[in-house]
């Protein structure tokens, strides 16, 4: 077990050489690019750590989280402090509206159609995968044959703890109109300024811990209708984001959606897509 040194620094600076080889391990593990402008990034998240350990260096500190015995505790912790999570419901509005005014109703014509499989791929706190539940049972009200199996993912597993718990701040929720409000979201009775989404669409969710650098994602499931991975890529190099865009195409059914963020593209990548809408992507049969 660690002890606290008496006379460990407030702040512990990041040396050269394990700066080189946190961000090469990240890179290699997780996609993530992590160049020389983010170590003061890494620091400030990981200082608390590196202290609670009674560390004063971070050749120290990467010894131990690369120990085999901390293979699965303290290094998948310092991912969860590596990610960026940030993240609202209706983030980038257009998508949804393109979903419910066009894409759904186009869907549910088509003969023989079973339920709509959809992915929330990097769905940080659950804003998300939560805001996909909203539309599609919004959806359905309107469409009561309609039928939707969701999966929400991250890498990191306090993310899909928080998705999972689905309680935030009333805050977050200031930009859903008040009737939406009301039907998904019950007030905390002990903490006013907390909501928590109501317990009958926090089921709809299925979660699973997924890192886009593993092959085939470890899923079974080749067809999925609609993919949401936005705001993720971004933090890949180009030639990473093409291999799991690859992969994402090879998980989707012919005519199936990928949805990117706004400042992300499959602009010179050789996909098998074709662009429907700015960021929105249609799998090629
Ligand atoms: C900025 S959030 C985006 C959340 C949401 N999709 C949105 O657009 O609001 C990026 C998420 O991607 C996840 N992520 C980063 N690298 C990943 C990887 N290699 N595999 C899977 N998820 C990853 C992070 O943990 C984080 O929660």
């Amino acid at each position: 077990m660690m002890t606290q040194a008496t006379d460990q620094p407030l702040f512990v600076r990041m040396d050269d050489e394990s700066f080189a080889r946190l961000s090469s391990y990240v890179t290699r593990e997780y996609g993530i690019k992590l160049p020389v402008n983010k170590r003061s990034m890494l620091e400030s998240r990981l200082n608390k750590k590196v202290k609670s350990l009674g560390l004063d260096n971070y050749k120290q500190f990467l010894d131990h989280i690369f120990s085999e015995e901390e293979k699965q505790g303290d290094l998948l912790h310092v991912i969860d402090l590596i990610t960026t999570n940030k993240t609202d419901f209706f983030r980038e509005p257009e998508h949804f509206k393109f979903l419910s005014g066009s894409f759904l109703p186009a869907w549910t014509e088509q003969a023989n159609r079973q339920a709509m499989n959809v992915w929330s791929a990097g769905c940080s706190s659950g804003e998300e995968p939560y805001t996909l539940v909203m539309v599609l049972e919004e959806f359905r009200k309107r469409n009561p044959a309609f039928n939707y199996s969701l999966l929400a993912s991250d890498v990191s597993i306090r993310m899909i703890q928080a998705a999972f718990k689905g309680v935030y701040t009333l805050d977050k929720i200031a930009a859903i109109s008040n009737e939406m409000r009301r039907a998904y979201f019950l007030r905390s009775k002990v903490q006013p300024d907390l909501v928590r989404v109501k317990p009958e669409y926090r089921k709809k969710i299925n979660y699973r811990r997924i890192n886009f650098m593993d092959d085939g994602f470890g899923l079974i499931k080749h067809d999925y209708d609609i993919i949401f991975c936005r705001n993720v890529l971004i933090y890949f190099d180009k030639a990473t984001q093409e291999r799991v865009i690859r992969k994402f195409a090879e998980h989707l059914r012919p005519g199936g959606l990928l949805f990117l963020g706004h400042s992300e593209s499959i602009m010179g990548m050789n996909v098998p897509f074709r662009q429907l809408r700015p960021t929105v992507y249609q799998a090629m049969a």
